[in-house]
């Protein structure tokens, strides 16, 4: 008889309170056959008790160890942190299903996969075809939405009410995250939005949607040129959040040329930090929650949270991050249960999550994390796999 044991460990990231499964999750797995650990204590900061875990059927382990050693897949929310790679050599030939950004992570995590022949699959290359022929990333779509609500937020708390009507913010890359900071931008009544997005369609269709005497939108490619480096110069508050497809590292949109322009005290929030960072200041330099630090002749305040949801609001953010996870956790459970070999042709078979696969078998599969860590002898394209 199969078994299939999912196992869940308590995250260890600085105040990251989300959890990979929530108990109503355990249930489901548990009437596919499948069996759940759960590290004690690992839902409690997203609102979920031992015992709602235990009464979904899930068996609660006391430490981290019986977790990673027992499980067939680790479902996590963050990349494993330094003290967790030790737990990496008891999950040779098993799943590992979590965020992972290796482009943006230091070069040990990858090598850690390889060297133990992880299955990885990184949440934030798991891809759908959109409707406009543009691949969507639907593991990362709800924690953009929150990330740009919060980020604009936490930038809007270092104001009072009353002074919103006369803040002007610029967005850089208006994507999901871009698109949350600025609906939060119009319901807090802020002054005034700017918005700089490189890919056309997307541009207009912002525009459709929010153009007004208060919201205009540019080409990326006008960012800080003759016609709108005076934003520059006034803009109180900054949202930095491109993103290039494939989990490739994070452009750099911020430079020096433009931190020169900017006005003394602006608030530069880079939401892309967990990608490796998308202004000069910030790359590979984040910050904790609720820190900021201040630099340059204008001092300018840098914030770079890379894990948002889960240090502000962690309950919705594992309420929605399961919800998204579901369909694909699920089919790789049943899955494995009813396979005999544990052989993954869920990956053959699933091309979204198969898009996700950056580690398998002792290769490398994604070429931008690759090329990052110069790891050319260690890839293998996917095609060649499957
Ligand atoms: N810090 C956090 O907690 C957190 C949470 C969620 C997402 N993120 C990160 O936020 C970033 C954006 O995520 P998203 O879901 O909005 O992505 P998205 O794909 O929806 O949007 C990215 C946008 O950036 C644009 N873009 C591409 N190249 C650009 C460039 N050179 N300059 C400016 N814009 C460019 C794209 O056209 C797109 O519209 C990602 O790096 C993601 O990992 C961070």
């Amino acid at each position: 008889m199969c078994t299939c044991v999912v196992g869940v460990p308590k995250e260890r990231k600085f105040n990251e309170g989300r959890v990979g499964m929530t108990p109503a999750l355990v249930s489901e797995v548990r009437e596919l056959g499948g069996a759940v650990l759960i590290e004690t204590g690992a839902g409690v900061l997203s609102g979920f008790s031992d015992e709602q875990y235990e009464n979904a059927g899930a068996i609660i382990v006391k430490t981290p160890d019986e977790v990673w050693c027992a499980a067939d897949i680790v479902v996590k929310v963050k990349e494993p942190i330094r003290e967790e790679y030790r737990h990496l050599s008891a999950m040779s030939g098993k799943t590992l299903f979590t965020y992972l950004h290796l482009a943006g992570s230091e070069i040990e995590l990858t090598r850690a996969l390889l060297r133990y022949e992880i299955t990885a699959i990184a949440y934030e290359t798991v891809s759908e075809a959109g409707n406009d022929g543009r691949m969507t990333f639907p593991l990362l779509l709800p924690m953009s939405k929150i990330a740009g609500t919060q980020a604009m937020r936490t930038a809007l708390s270092r104001h009072q009410p009353e002074e919103f009507s006369k803040l002007i913010v610029m967005i850089i890359g208006a994507g999901n995250v871009g698109e949350a900071a600025l609906r939060c931008a119009i319901a807090s009544d802020v002054g005034f939005v700017v918005l700089f997005e490189p890919w056309e369609p997307r541009a207009l269709e912002l525009k459709e949607k929010y153009g007004s005497d208060k919201v205009v939108i540019f080409p990326l490619s006008m960012l800080g040129n003759e016609q709108t480096k005076n934003y520059l110069k006034v803009a109180d508050i900054f949202i930095s959040a491109p993103m290039l497809p494939g989990g490739k590292e994070a452009p750099i949109v911020l430079t020096q040329k433009h931190f020169r322009l900017m006005k003394n005290g602006a608030y530069i929030s880079d939401v892309s930090i967990d990608q490796g960072g998308s202004t000069a200041w910030t790359k590979d330099n984040s910050t904790k929650p609720g820190e900021t630090f201040t630099r340059g002749m204008r001092n300018l305040v840098f914030s770079a949270v890379p894990n948002i949801p889960g240090s502000t609001v962690p309950e919705e953010a594992t309420r929605s991050l399961c919800a998204a996870t579901k369909g694909y956790l699920l089919g790789m459970v049943g899955h494995q249960l009813a396979s005999h070999n544990g052989d993954y042709t869920v990956l053959r078979d699933n091309l979204s999550l198969r898009m996700g696969l950056q580690t398998w078998r002792g290769l490398l599969t994604n070429e931008y994390v690759m090329r990052k860590h110069g790891l050319i002898s260690d890839y293998c394209p996917l095609d060649e796999i499957f």
